[in-house]
C-alpha cells in the first residue's frame, strides 16, 4: 500500500482522489464519489462503489438506497449531517452498477486508508460484502458476521467494527418479518447506537 505519510489533510487526499486515473473506472466515471457527512466524527460508514445518483452529484449514498440508509441512521437519532462520515470502498461508479474489481478495489484502497487515517472513528460500519472484504477480508458472508462487533487492529488504529446488511439488499428483501434482513437492521442499528454512546 502506498504510505501517504500522516500530514495529509482530508482536502489534499480529496484533491488527488479528484485527479485519479488510477485504474480504468476514471474513464467512465462523471464524478468522483468522495465523502459526505461530518469529518470529526466518531461514527464512519463504508459502503460499496457509487452508483448512478451518486456519480452524477458527486455525493455517497444519494440514490434509494441512500434514503433508505438515512432512514435508518435517523430511527435512532443519528444524521449525516450531525454525526456521521459516509465514504465508499471505490470512489468511481463501475459501469452498469457491477461489482469493483479487485484491481479497482486495490487501486482505491489507498483513498479508504488515508480517510480511515484522518478521521480515525471509533466506530466503521461495513456496509455491504464489499467493505467487509476490503477490510477484514475473508471473515465470512455478511447474512453470517452482520450485527457482530470486531476489532479491527492497526489498519483502522483501534476503531470497532460491524459489518451491516447493505441497504440495496433491505430494498430487495423488503420483509418485516421478525428474523429478517430489515428486523435484523433495526436490531444492529440500535446495538450502534449504543456503543456510539458509550465511546
Ligand atoms: N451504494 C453504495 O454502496 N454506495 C453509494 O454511495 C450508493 C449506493
Ligand atoms: N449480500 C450483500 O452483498 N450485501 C448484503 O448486505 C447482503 C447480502
Amino acid at each position: 500500500m502506498t504510505d501517504l505519510g500522516t500530514d495529509n489533510t482530508l482536502d489534499e487526499v480529496k484533491k488527488r482522489c479528484f485527479n485519479c486515473k488510477k485504474c480504468r473506472l476514471s474513464e467512465t466515471r462523471h464524478n468522483v464519489v468522495f465523502d459526505d457527512g461530518i469529518p470529526n466524527s466518531k461514527l464512519m460508514l463504508i459502503g460499496e462503489a457509487p452508483g448512478y445518483y451518486e456519480d452524477m452529484q458527486g455525493k455517497p449514498f444519494v440514490g434509494k438506497a441512500g434514503q433508505l440508509l438515512d432512514r435508518i441512521f435517523a430511527s435512532v437519532g443519528l444524521s449525516r449531517e450531525k454525526d456521521v462520515y459516509i465514504c465508499n470502498t471505490v470512489k468511481c461508479r463501475p459501469p452498469e452498477n457491477r461489482n469493483p474489481l479487485p484491481d479497482e478495489k486495490e487501486a482505491c484502497l489507498e483513498y479508504l486508508q488515508a480517510q480511515i487515517d484522518i478521521i480515525k472513528p471509533k466506530i466503521i460500519l461495513l456496509c455491504g460484502n464489499v467493505a467487509v472484504q476490503s477490510i477484514l477480508g475473508n471473515a465470512g458472508g455478511i447474512t453470517k458476521i452482520r450485527g457482530k462487533w470486531f476489532d479491527g487492529g492497526e489498519m483502522v488504529h483501534g476503531a470497532k467494527l460491524m459489518p451491516i446488511f447493505h441497504p440495496s439488499y433491505l430494498l430487495r428483501n423488503d420483509t418485516r418479518e421478525k428474523g429478517g434482513p430489515k428486523w435484523l437492521m433495526w436490531q444492529d442499528i440500535q446495538e450502534i447506537r449504543k456503543k456510539y454512546d458509550s465511546l
